[in-house]
């Protein structure tokens, strides 16, 4: 067989089954759509369910793909072995209800031995141990000898995957990569562990829908699902042990190894590491590129992990630094001939994925300081061993990764209890099992719009109109379809065709009126149903409405204006945002309603006053220029030659619509966009941002408001600025500045005043004290309770107290304040003789329940209970006597 690069495999593979009729489709985003029941895509067939169980009508009967998958199934084992991986390709052809088992195993042997050209006398096949007619096939339709056709069970032969969904018997190919790949043990054929009986081929005879209690029912349409992993087969073309051998995966590999300074082959520990990260910084490419963000939970959770276990293997290999960007660089030069997405996206996945390298590294220098700890109190208790908890919750609760803390323990030469660690685990893993409940892998969510027949669909005609007729095609409650609707019943129309905007892409659903001749609904919302289908959730007002009924519907005009200006100021957002904060800067999520904008965009710092403003000032700009706003539906490939940008992880149809803001050299935007949109951008009056803040690593979030918001904002503003006014009885409002200096300024005279009046005060107050206080052994002594007296003249008295020579104690109880306090201050002369005012004032404010101390010439505590402080008053001689003897 002649070597081949995995790109012109995979190349070579779509080609040829699109000579055979089939509509070949970029491979899907990662991330499934519409399928709550799977995390990432898994396989070829997995974005495609709705077209095999006939729940969805396909764009054509029969479909090529390669599709990126990651499964993560045996992640553990990633790196251990050369076999693992959890990022790959799978070359798929499908049938949904046209060609069958001739065909799929004609073709695929047409493909294996004419274009591939492996030799026919080392290919084998199994077949499902009852499927005599795939046999039969194989043997007379093809000619393949029946010692080179296994029969096997359903373990080996039965393709289905979780408890419910499309399924059926399977046939695989085999090929003999001859003795230097086997394990030389007797008996070693087709089914052998080792590697020299390459399954490389599945062919899914999908005809059945397993049920979630175990059954099968056969589909009404009978399918071909085929999967070929695209590694796996370059492997196989190129005579390589595995597909860390493959030429572009190869490439990651050496690029690894020059990075780390090491050699791959030369030593097992290190080859671990260098497939773990080789596997893994493609999984997280390509998870960057469709839109997924490192996080704590879902598919989020997934990438973080992979991006944490490549860091911790670059760490073992002795990585310093952020290394993952340089390796961005290699995967996105090895596919991007496939998708072309990698070389777009480029800045922006090196930010995420960078960010969360940096993150990362703070963990495990939290993680090391918190180890540290551990083993420090182990030496002071001559313990070897770190109890399963501690290990846990350093894994746990600070992500530090066990395998790390293994290590480190083993150079102190001590180790974790393992058992203790393991119980903690699974304790953990109960609990999120009962989280997570059942898992119903294959099945699409079911609701009441799927029992409308599937090629039903309604017609929008709501871009360029507010009103329109259509018919009441059915009606439904939230478990059935009904026949009819009386006044006060909220159901659901799904009509044929409408004028109301159903919910997508973070434009809100419509709402407004819908009237028959026989009575009136309110819409409340807009939303998608399957398939192509609008529901609008209705109350009705007047009268009743039946299936099947023509009406009229009328959009609330004001408010879908309003909506339609947040969306157009959206788009002007996006473009102002890449010009002044750089070209990574992509929507992340938006929410465009009557009321405001928001919108979430990749940015990794907050925006500053500056920036905020510069943003602010350039939407207005677009918006006083007065841009034509079109909206045109192109085929994919041109409106990506227009440069419009898209989502990331959205699945786009073969035609798109084009939202395009100006022209020639005054272009501000062009998205792809199923919105509805004003037909000028100067119709969305002004533009005013009210808020920015983070809302995910990475992801910032601007709130603003356009038009009548806008107004609204100045109003509210303007009335606040007059109520100012009034209050200061100024008749114009621009005095208010000038007017609250001069209040301030008259402040600060009056403070002075007021501090010089406290002091005189306080003067004489003491002079008034001096003369009654009493002697303690030696020590003059003043204690009292006075009620016009503050803690903010307490300094002036301590001030008082330090003047004089003789030795003196004040003890004081002010009331004046809210939450009164004791002051009690001790001159040089007192604390010489032993007094300390910290203590004193202590032990005076226990007495009332109250707290304090301090230092021993002066210290204040709360005053508890303000009915005992004559008490301690009482008790003061006595807290003395204690000190000054
Ligand atoms: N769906 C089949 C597989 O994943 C082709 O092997």
């Amino acid at each position: 067989m002649e070597w081949t690069g995995l790109n012109d495999l995979r190349e070579a593979y779509l080609k040829f089954f699109e000579s055979k009729g089939c509509l070949r489709h970029k491979s899907y985003p990662l991330v499934p759509q519409n399928d709550k029941s799977l995390l990432l895509i898994v396989a070829g067939m997995a974005p495609l369910k709705p077209y095999f169980t006939g729940q969805e009508t396909p764009p054509r009967a029969r479909m090529t793909t390669c599709q990126k998958c990651i499964r993560t199934g045996d992640i553990e084992n990633v790196g251990k072995t050369a076999r693992h991986g959890t990022y790959f390709e799978m070359l798929g052809n499908f049938s949904f209800g046209d060609y069958f088992k001739k065909e799929a195993i004609a073709w695929s042997w047409e493909f294996v031995t004419e274009v591939l050209k492996l030799p026919v006398d080392k290919l084998y096949v199994s077949v499902y141990e009852e499927d005599d007619e795939a046999e039969k096939i194989w043997h007379e339709d093809i000619g393949v000898p029946m010692d080179h056709i296994f029969r096997m069970g359903k373990e080996d032969n039965f393709w289905e995957a979780g408890t419910d969904g499309p399924c059926g018997p399977c046939s695989e190919i085999y090929f003999d990569r001859g003795e230097k790949y086997g394990c030389g043990k007797p008996g070693c054929t087709v089914g052998c562990d080792c590697d020299r009986y390459m399954e490389f081929w599945n062919l899914v005879f999908t005809q059945f829908e397993r049920h979630e209690d175990g059954t099968y029912t056969p589909l009404a349409q009978k399918n071909i699902d085929t999967g070929m992993g695209l590694e796996r087969l370059a492997a196989l073309m190129q005579d390589v042990g595995s597909i860390f051998d493959v030429d572009t995966v190869k490439a990651i590999r050496d690029h690894v190894c020059e990075i780390a300074g090491c050699e791959y082959g030369a030593e097992y520990k290190k080859d671990v590491s260098i497939r773990v990260i080789t596997d893994h910084i493609r999984a997280v490419t390509f998870l960057a590129s469709d839109g997924v963000l490192p996080s704590n939970e879902g598919r989020g959770y997934v990438m973080r992990r992979l991006l944490r276990r490549a860091v911790r293997h670059g760490k073992l290999l002795g990585i310093n630094g952020l290394f993952l960007k340089d390796l961005v660089k290699t995967v996105v030069d090895c596919n991007k001939c496939e998708y072309n997405e990698l070389e777009e996206k480029y800045d922006y996945i090196v930010k995420v994925l960078t960010t969360e390298e940096q993150n990362f590294n703070s963990t495990i220098d939290r993680g090391m300081k918190i180890l540290e700890e551990y083993i420090e109190k182990m030496q002071a208790e001559g313990k070897t061993v770190l109890d399963g908890e501690s290990c846990f919750k350093l894994s746990d609760t600070y992500g530090f990764p066990i395998d790390l803390t293994r290590e480190i323990l083993e150079e102190k030469g001590m180790s974790c209890d393992e058992d203790g660690y393991a119980v903690c685990m699974e304790k953990q893993r109960e609990t999120a099992r009962t989280a997570r409940g059942g898992s119903k892998y294959m099945g699409a969510d079911e609701t009441v719009f799927h029992k409308i027949d599937k090629d039903f669909s309604t017609e929008f005609t709501g871009y360029d109109r507010f009103e329109d007729e259509g018919t009441l095609s059915f009606l439904a409650t939230d478990e059935e379809l009904i026949e009819n609707a009386g006044v006060d019943d909220v159901v659901y129309i799904v009509p044929d065709r409408t004028c109301f905007y159903a919910e997508s892409g973070g434009q809100a659903g419509d709402t407004g009126m819908v009237e028959t001749v026989t009575g009136k609904a309110r819409v409340l919302d807009t939303q998608k149903a399957v398939a192509g289908k609008f529901a609008l959730k209705a109350k009705v007002i007047e009268g009743a409405l039946s299936a099947g009924q023509s009406a009229k519907f009328t959009v609330d005009r004001q408010n879908r204006l309003a909506i339609m200006r947040n969306h157009s100021c959206a788009h002007l957002l996006q473009s102002a945002l890449r010009e002044v904060l750089g070209e990574h800067v992509h929507q992340a999520g938006q929410l465009v309603d009557a009321e405001r904008v928001r919108f979430d965009f990749s940015h990794f710092s907050a925006l500053t006053a500056e920036e905020l403003e510069r943003v602010e000032t350039r939407v207005n700009e677009y918006i006083l220029d007065a841009l034509d706003i079109t909206m045109t539906e192109m085929p994919i490939a041109e409106a990506q030659k227009l440069g419009a940008m898209a989502l990331f992880g959205e699945k786009y149809g073969e035609v798109v619509r084009v939202v395009k803001m100006g022209d020639g050299d005054e272009t501000a935007s062009i998205e792809f966009c199923g919105g509805t949109h004003l037909d000028n951008t100067s119709k969305i009056g002004l533009f005013k941002i009210v808020s920015e803040n983070s809302v995910a690593s990475g992801v910032r979030r601007i709130e603003g408001v356009t038009g009548t918001g806008v107004l609204r904002i100045f109003s509210e503003v303007n009335n606040r600025i007059k109520e100012a006014a009034n209050v200061l009885k100024l008749n114009d409002p621009a005095q208010l500045a000038d007017r609250i200096m001069s209040i301030l300024e008259e402040n600060k005279g009056l403070e002075k005043v007021s501090e010089s009046l406290k002091r005189k005060i306080a003067d004489s107050m003491f002079d008034e004290m001096i003369k009654r206080c009493r002697e303690v052994n030696g020590v003059k002594v003043m204690a009292n309770m006075m009620s016009n007296v503050g803690s903010d003249m307490y300094e002036k008295f301590a001030d008082e107290v330090k003047n004089i020579d003789e030795p003196f104690i004040l003890l004081m109880a002010g009331t004046a304040d809210e939450k009164p306090k004791f002051l009690c201050v001790c001159s040089k002369a007192a604390v010489a003789k032993g007094a300390h005012a910290g203590k004193i004032v202590k032990e005076a404010a226990a007495i009332t329940g109250g707290k304090g101390g301090g230092r021993p010439d002066m210290a204040m505590a709360g005053i508890g209970d303000k009915s005992k402080i004559d008490e301690a008053i009482n008790a003061f001689d006595g807290i003395l006597e204690n000190f000054i003897k």
